[in-house]
């Protein structure tokens, strides 16, 4: 898979992340902890790493043995955050795990909506995936909201699934297949916001 294609809706489009985005990912990142660290994994065996050169490096492994796809998410050509697809298989589950996080400077301005709409319809449409998971601890409001603008639905719980913010955390699944949106994700998200 190439590491050199955008997707894009207006302002916002999600490109593969790059060694070199490593200094802006810090800076947004250690510049927002109070806003991230209540939803951000945490290592249950002791601290928690900061160096994002290798982090960035570990995800695109994961790109290039084909399980994860790792974006950092644009907003008017600057990155504001990150969407990273994770847990890929193929075959008879064809099924991947969505996460992302976004700068509170651009929050509420709808952009992480649209970057998963993105990212689903090319894992249904270009990957062949048939199925896409959303994991979100049931305090995370405005995460909840992104997953009901996108029409995703709710699974379950799964108990004490992620250590987060230093304590292993109940997260609600939510959930959409590909033939629940056969007039595609991003399009489905325009109508529902015309109405
Ligand atoms: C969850 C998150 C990615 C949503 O991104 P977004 O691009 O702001 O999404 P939206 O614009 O659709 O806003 C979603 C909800 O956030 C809330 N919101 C809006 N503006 C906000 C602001 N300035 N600050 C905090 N929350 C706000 C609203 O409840 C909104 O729902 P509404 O549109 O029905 O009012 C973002 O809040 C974030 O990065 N949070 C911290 C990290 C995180 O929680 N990651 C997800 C882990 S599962």
């Amino acid at each position: 898979m190439s590491n050199y294609f955008a997707l894009s809706h207006g302002a916002v489009s999600l490109r593969i992340i790059k060694p070199r985005d490593a200094k802006t990912i810090e800076r947004l990142v250690l510049s927002n902890r109070e806003w991230l660290r209540p939803w951000e994994a945490t290592n249950p065996h002791g601290p928690t790493s900061f160096d994002f050169r290798n982090q960035i490096r570990g995800l695109l492994r994961q790109m290039d043995d084909h399980s994860g796809l790792p974006f950092v998410i644009l907003y008017e050509d600057e990155i504001v955050g990150q969407l990273n697809v994770a847990n890929i298989l193929h075959g008879s589950v064809s099924s991947c795990v969505i996460g992302y996080w976004i700068d509170p400077d651009v929050a509420g301005l709808g952009i992480t909506p649209i970057a998963v709409a993105l990212a689903m319809d090319y894992l249904f449409n270009i990957v062949g995936l048939h199925r896409v998971e959303i994991d979100i601890r049931p305090e995370n409001k405005a995460s909840i909201r992104v997953v009901e603008k996108l029409g995703m639905r709710l699974e379950g719980v799964k108990k004490g699934y992620i250590h987060i913010n230093n304590d292993w955390r109940d997260h609600n699944i939510y959930a959409l297949l590909s033939n629940e949106v056969s007039d595609g994700v991003l399009n489905r998200l325009l109508k529902s916001r015309h109405k």
